[in-house]
């Protein structure tokens, strides 16, 4: 129940100036702090660079609806000239490209292998990952680059395993989900990498059409060829979503967990301290990093109202999108108390990290399971672990879908 005053619905006509959004954080893991002064209105208008402007949402419970209400449309934003930070539409095809019954029927394909007890039979593999990563970094002596050495490869390697992606192919994923994130490469340099990558992903599937083998892509080319439920275009689209999605996601939040744990916290507890000491508190540390990092610099995809529909008490027209701030949501004081402290046992923790609803991030456990055993091997594999650098010497990334460093420079 919330606490907050009812202001009544107010109408759309009388629609402030947008504000000029994202509201780019340029260095640490703080939530911005143009947030504040939106948790006690309900919907703020708001310009991204390209496409419409948009309604932004930032409290639990309006973001809750609109990524569950069914009057608010993915499909639709496709169509549509929306919101985003960078030139490229988005392409249509994959899972966050539709509504039910088309998300329904492709999520029903993959949804099987991705249960928590489907994934928790990887956790032996990603371990000896991890292992093997670690193994070489600790060979080579301090110190090292805990992105580029770990962060990176650990997600990428099992994603691309998963799949079913040739090994020598590996780094082109990696460089398509670069462009992709940048959200800056130019029309030209997109459409070259774009007919570059989607090449490749055609020699994947002759490939796994000649020779199927146990893996997603032999999955999805069976649905598509012998059942007839998903059509060549759709296949392409979610295997985009399973490559990108599947590393650049949990890459960035290994190296945001490591950061935020080892940069000095004043008048907070030594939250590296606590987890070397109990280890068990990992997965319960884990969700509530997830709920703390602020991982997208606001940017979720939008939803278009398909209807006339109340929201936190205003109106939004039918064909008008709405941008929801996980980041915000996350610390909505309503929701979460005390919401700016990390607190790893914290009860009943309802993040929306993963989303909410019918497009809940497929990989969620697969993301845990990832997490979970970086946290560990770390903690178990680098005593002493700390910066190698000074902090004002750490780089961080700005105006890009992720918040984050560039590098994290370690050493143990
Ligand atoms: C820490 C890591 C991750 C985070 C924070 C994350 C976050 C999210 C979020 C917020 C959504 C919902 C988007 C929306 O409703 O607009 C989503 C959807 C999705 N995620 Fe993740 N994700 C992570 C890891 C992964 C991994 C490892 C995979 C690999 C399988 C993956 C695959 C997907 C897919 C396919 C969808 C679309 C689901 C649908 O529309 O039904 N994600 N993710």
């Amino acid at each position: 129940m919330s606490h907050r005053p009812s202001q009544g619905t107010t109408d759309t006509a009388q629609r402030p100036e947008p504000l000029s959004y994202p509201f780019w954080t340029t260095e640490g893991l703080d939530l911005h702090p143009d947030y504040r002064p939106l948790r006690d209105q309900p919907l703020a208008k708001v310009r991204l660079p390209f496409g419409e402007d948009a309604w932004l949402a930032t409290r639990h419970e309006d973001v809750r609806t609109v990524l569950s209400d069914p009057r608010f449309s993915l499909a639709e934003a496709v169509r549509r000239d929306q919101p985003r930070i960078g030139r490229m539409p988005r392409a249509g095809g994959g899972l966050i490209a539709t509504d039910a019954p088309d998300h329904t029927r492709l999520r029903s394909v993959l949804s099987k292998e991705f249960t928590a007890r489907r994934i928790e039979r990887l956790r032996d593999r990603v371990g000896r990952i991890a292992d093997g990563l670690l193994d070489r970094m600790v060979q080579a002596g301090p110190p090292a680059d805990l992105s580029e050495d770990f962060a990176f490869p650990l997600p990428m390697t099992l994603i691309c395993e998963l799949v079913g992606v040739p090994r020598e192919d590996h780094g082109r994923v990696r460089s398509w989900a670069d462009i992709v994130c940048s959200g800056s490469a130019s029309p030209e340099v997109l459409q070259k990498e774009a007919a570059d990558f989607f090449a490749r992903v055609n020699g994947w599937l002759h490939a796994h059409r000649q020779e199927p083998a146990d893996d997603l892509l032999t999955l999805l080319v069976r649905a598509c060829d012998e059942d007839g439920v998903i059509s060549e275009e759709e296949l392409v689209g979610v295997l985009n979503e399973l490559l990108v999605g599947g590393f650049v996601t949990t890459t960035n939040q290994i190296g945001n967990f490591f950061s935020l744990l080892l940069l000095p916290r004043p008048d907070e507890e030594d939250l590296l301290g606590r987890l070397r000491a109990e280890p068990a508190l990992i997965p319960k540390a884990v969700e509530e990093l997830l709920r703390f990092v602020p991982l997208l610099n606001g940017l979720t995809l939008p939803r278009y109202a398909l209807e006339d529909t109340e929201l936190g008490g205003v109106l939004v027209r039918a064909g008008e999108p709405v941008i929801v701030s996980q980041a915000a949501a996350n610390r909505d004081p309503e929701a979460f108390s005390d919401p700016d402290r990390v607190v790893f046992d914290r009860p009943g923790n309802a993040h929306v990290s993963f989303g909410y609803g019918t497009h809940y991030c497929l990989g969620a456990h697969l993301a845990r399971l990832e997490l979970q055993v970086a946290l560990e091997r770390v903690l178990a594999r680098m005593p002493g672990l700390r910066l190698a650098v000074p902090v004002a010497e750490l780089r961080w990334r700005s105006k890009q879908f992720f918040s984050g460093l560039h590098e994290l420079p370690v050493t143990w």
